[in-house]
C-alpha cells in the first residue's frame, strides 16, 4: 500500500510521516453531542431554531437528516472547514410526523438511541437501522425502560440489536430508571421521551454522564432537575415532568473536547510542540481527558472565555494552550473512563508515550463502541511497539518506548483512525492508517489539520 502524507486516498488509506515540530491552532469541529442534541431539541421546538458553529461531521449530518424527516424543515445556511450553521422551523414536539420509511441512522449511536425517546412519546410508528457497526451496537437498555414507559419495541437478536422498530405512545407513563451503564444516549433517550410522560419521569446514574441535554433543556425553558447522588456522590439523579414544552432557541456549538484531544496528546507528547486550541467546550462532564492528562504531567493552560462563551447553551468554553511535556503514567479509574469515554483511545497513546506504566480500569463500555476500541487501540498500538496488556476490563501499558512507524487499521472507527494518524506524527518513520477516511464521521478536514500543524 502506498499513498501519500496526507489527505486519505479514495480506498481510504492515509500515511502519517514523523513531524520535526507541531505548531498552530488546528481548526476543530462543533462539538458532536451538542450538535446532535440541538438539532434534535429544534425539532421538539415548534418555531424557528438556530444552530451556529454546529459539528458537520457525517454524524451530525445523519441526525439533520433524520430530523427532516420527523417533519422539520432543515436549512444549511453556512459552512465552514468542520462546522455548519443550520435554520430548523418545526412544528415541534406534539406534531413529529410519522416517517414514511426506515430513519438511516448510519454510523450514529446517539442519532439512534436518542431520536427512539422522541419517536416513543408520539403515536407513530418508526423503524431505526444503521451501517454495519450501528446494528452491532445494543438497544437494549433504551428498550427496556421506553417499553416499561408504555412504548412497544421490537429489535433483532432477541431485542437487542438494530434494526429497531418503535410504535410510541402518548402520552407515556412516567418511569423511575436506574441505569445499568453509565449512558448519556440513554439518560437523555429516557428524557426526551419524558417530555411527553404524564408526571415526573426520572433517571438514577450510578456515575453521572455528560449533561448536556439537561443543560439544553432548561436554556429551553423546560425545568430539569439534577441532582448529585449514590453512595459516594459521584452519581446524578434526573428527572422531568411531563408533559413539557421546548422553546426555540439561538445557540452556537462550542469546539468539541473529544476532537481536540488528539491535539492534546499530540502537543504533550511530541518533544517539540506548541498548539493552541479556541474555544473548547470545558463542561465538568466533558472535561476529564484535560484533568487526566494533567495529572500524567502535561502542560496545558486553560484560558476561560469570558460571559456565556457557548452563547445560548449555558457550556462553559475555554481556549487550550498544549506544550512539549514530560508524560508519566498513572493509573486511571473506571470513573474517569466513564467521564473520558470517547478520549480513551488517544489517552492509551498518551500512556505509551509516557514513562512508567499506566492502568486503565473500567474499559468494557469501549467494546460497544463504534469498533471494539479495546481489541483496535492494543493492536494498532503494539503493532507501532507499545505494550499494552489487556485483562478482562483492565489495560495495562507500559511507556517509555520509541513507537515506531506501521500499517494499523482504524477499523472503520473515527477515533482509532485519529489515534493512529497522531501517533504517526510522533511514531519514527511512516505511519500507515487502512480505512482512514472514517475521520469525517467526527473530524472533517482533520488530516488537513494533520499537514498545517507539521508545517
Ligand atoms: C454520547 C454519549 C456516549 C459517547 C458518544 C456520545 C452522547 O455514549 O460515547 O460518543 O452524545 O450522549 P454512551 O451514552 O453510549 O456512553
Amino acid at each position: 500500500m502506498r499513498a501519500q502524507s496526507g489527505a486519505p486516498t479514495q480506498e481510504g488509506a492515509a500515511v502519517v510521516r514523523s513531524a520535526a515540530h507541531l505548531r498552530g491552532s488546528p481548526r476543530l469541529p462543533g462539538d458532536k453531542s451538542i450538535s446532535h442534541r440541538a438539532l434534535l431539541l429544534a425539532l421538539l421546538a415548534e418555531g424557528e431554531s438556530a444552530i451556529l458553529d454546529a459539528g458537520d461531521g457525517e454524524d451530525v449530518r445523519t441526525t439533520a437528516a433524520v430530523v427532516a424527516r420527523l417533519g422539520a424543515e432543515v436549512e444549511r445556511i453556512a459552512d465552514r472547514v468542520g462546522r455548519v450553521d443550520y435554520r430548523v422551523v418545526s412544528p415541534g414536539r406534539e406534531r413529529v410526523a410519522e416517517p414514511d420509511g426506515i430513519l438511516d441512522c448510519r454510523n450514529s449511536g446517539t442519532t439512534l438511541r436518542m431520536t427512539a425517546g422522541i419517536v416513543a412519546s408520539r403515536p407513530v410508528f418508526a423503524v431505526l437501522d444503521g451501517d454495519a457497526s450501528l446494528r452491532r451496537r445494543p438497544v437494549a437498555r433504551i428498550a427496556r425502560p421506553l417499553t416499561e414507559m408504555g412504548a412497544t419495541i421490537a429489535a433483532r437478536a432477541m431485542g437487542t440489536l438494530p434494526p429497531v422498530a418503535v410504535t410510541g405512545r402518548a402520552p407515556l407513563r412516567p418511569i423511575d430508571h436506574p441505569t445499568t451503564v453509565p449512558s448519556a444516549q440513554v439518560k437523555s433517550a429516557i428524557i426526551l421521551a419524558g417530555l411527553g410522560a404524564d408526571g415526573t419521569t426520572t433517571v438514577r446514574e450510578t456515575v453521572a454522564t455528560r449533561d448536556h441535554t439537561e443543560r439544553m433543556l432548561r436554556a429551553r425553558g423546560v425545568a430539569v432537575r439534577s441532582e448529585a447522588w449514590g453512595p459516594d456522590g459521584a452519581g446524578a439523579v434526573v428527572s422531568v415532568d411531563g408533559p413539557a414544552a421546548v422553546a426555540p432557541a439561538r445557540e452556537r456549538v462550542p469546539s468539541d473536547p473529544s476532537a481536540a484531544a488528539f491535539w492534546l496528546v499530540a502537543g504533550a507528547a511530541h518533544p517539540d510542540a506548541e498548539l493552541v486550541l479556541r474555544a473548547v467546550g470545558t463542561n465538568p462532564t466533558r472535561r476529564a481527558i484535560i484533568d487526566v492528562l494533567r495529572r500524567m504531567g502535561a502542560s496545558i493552560d486553560e484560558i476561560p472565555a469570558g460571559g456565556d462563551g457557548a452563547d445560548g447553551g449555558g457550556e462553559p468554553v475555554s481556549d487550550l494552550v498544549v506544550r512539549s511535556s514530560e508524560l508519566h503514567g498513572i493509573d486511571v479509574t473506571p470513573r474517569e473512563v466513564a467521564a473520558a469515554i470517547d478520549e480513551v483511545p488517544v489517552l492509551c497513546l498518551a500512556a505509551a508515550l509516557a514513562s512508567g506504566t499506566t492502568h486503565i480500569d473500567g474499559v468494557g463500555e469501549l467494546r460497544h463502541k463504534e469498533s471494539d476500541r479495546v481489541a483496535g487501540i492494543a493492536t494498532g498500538l503494539a503493532a507501532m511497539g507499545a505494550r499494552v496488556a489487556v485483562d478482562g476490563d483492565l489495560m495495562t501499558i507500559e511507556g517509555g518506548r520509541r513507537l515506531a512507524g506501521a500499517v494499523t487499521e482504524s477499523l472503520d472507527d473515527h477515533r482509532l483512525a485519529m489515534t493512529f494518524a497522531i501517533a504517526g506524527l510522533i511514531a519514527g518513520g511512516e505511519t500507515a492508517i487502512l480505512g482512514a477516511g472514517c475521520a469525517s464521521i467526527s473530524y472533517p478536514g482533520f488530516f488537513d489539520e494533520i499537514e498545517r500543524v507539521r508545517a
